[in-house]
């Protein structure tokens, strides 16, 4: 059904439940399509990308594609296809991250990296992405492929980035929003700007799709950011005081060395300086967090994004999809995992 004819009597915010029930036809299409896609005839590519495909994941990226050519009124295979190739090119980043971070579990189980080791993990990620891209490519259409090729680059260069960052207890503000747009809000970007390039929308719709998916991505990392101190491994199915622990300084983190007394400040940079927990807590450095009003605080900007992110859709058209849309940055604020 066309957009324009699923309409709200009233326009309101959507139920998580309401916006998968929009999309969750397709979305198990795209399900199919990954696993379609991820077969090689070298069996460690099939058997990791199975186990990517069964390991869950909220499958946001898919979504946000799917919602976005909706909300033009394009429907059909093309968008399924670039929702699994956009859920490729996320699980290969997050295949490759985890190899970087040594990182033992994902999504509350073992870990590409920790299953199948480093060598076969950073061979896979690459097959990944050059599958993706492949599944681009078949759309013949040269600003998706400009933009999944941009994307890449801006991803692999957050990463080094990232490295760059690491145990930097005098990073800025500026810094971890560079390092933030590369990560996570670039990403989100080129999903929903590639629904507006698959209905082939003027470039003004395409640009606010975009600056709409930016600001998600923005308020989705400093609420996974907020979330490494405030949640349970059990929720996230990724440890706790990661960040921390890895050297990552995250903004709850700036705003608590910019709140703080030098003592406590100390403190803080020897947890980074230790990669560990050994001589300061992470139950204490969580309190210092909590008391001084960094977590609030990181919280609060993510609620600015998620504001600017509606803000976005103000031309869009009244419709069923621009609800959810709109539905969105509220799920993103209040999630827990
Ligand atoms: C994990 O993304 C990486 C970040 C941007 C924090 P998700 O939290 O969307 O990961 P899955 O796909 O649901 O596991
Ligand atoms: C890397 O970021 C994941 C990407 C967004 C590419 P992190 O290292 O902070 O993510 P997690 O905590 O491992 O999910
Ligand atoms: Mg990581
Ligand atoms: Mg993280």
């Amino acid at each position: 059904m066309a957009a324009e004819n699923q309409r709200l009597a009233t326009p309101r915010p959507l139920t998580v439940k309401e916006v998968f029930d929009l999309v969750r036809e397709d979305l198990e299409k795209v399900e199919k399509e990954f696993g379609r896609q991820t077969v090689s005839s070298i069996n460690a590519i099939t058997e990791i990308g199975q186990y990517l495909q069964v390991s869950g994941g909220k499958r946001l990226r898919p979504v946000l594609v799917l919602l976005a050519s909706k909300l033009f009124g394009f429907e059909g295979d093309p968008a399924i296809r670039m929702g699994a190739a956009y859920e490729m090119i996320h699980s290969a980043t997050l295949v490759h991250d985890d190899v970087i971070d040594k990182a033992e579990t994902r999504r509350g189980q073992p870990s590409i990296n920790s299953r199948w080791g480093n060598h076969m993990s950073v061979l896979a990620g690459d097959w990944l992405y050059m599958q993706a891209f492949s599944i681009a490519l078949a759309e013949r259409n040269f600003k998706i492929l400009d933009l999944l090729i941009g994307l890449t680059q801006v991803m692999v260069e957050g990463e080094l980035l990232q490295l760059a960052y690491i145990q930097k207890a005098d990073l800025t503000e500026d810094d971890y929003f560079e390092l933030t747009y590369r990560k996570t809000a670039c990403l989100f970007s080129a999903c929903l700007r590639t629904g507006a390039l698959l209905a082939d929308r003027p470039e003004e719709e395409e640009n606010l799709l975009a600056s709409y998916g930016i600001n998600l991505g923005l308020a989705f990392q400093l609420i996974d950011d907020v979330l490494d101190f405030t949640s349970s491994e059990k929720k996230l199915g990724k440890p706790v005081g990661n960040d921390l622990r890895e050297g990552k300084v995250t903004l709850p983190l700036i705003y608590l060395l910019q709140m703080c007394t030098s003592e406590d400040a100390q403190n803080v940079t020897r947890v980074l300086q230790d990669g560990g927990f050994k001589n300061v807590a992470f139950a204490d450095v969580l309190e210092m967090a909590h008391r001084y009003g960094a977590l609030d605080a990181a919280r609060n900007k993510a609620k600015e994004f998620a504001e600017e992110a509606k803000r976005c859709l103000r031309i869009f058209p009244e419709s069923i999809y621009k609800e959810a849309l709109m539905s969105l940055p509220d799920f993103i604020i209040a999630r827990e995992s």
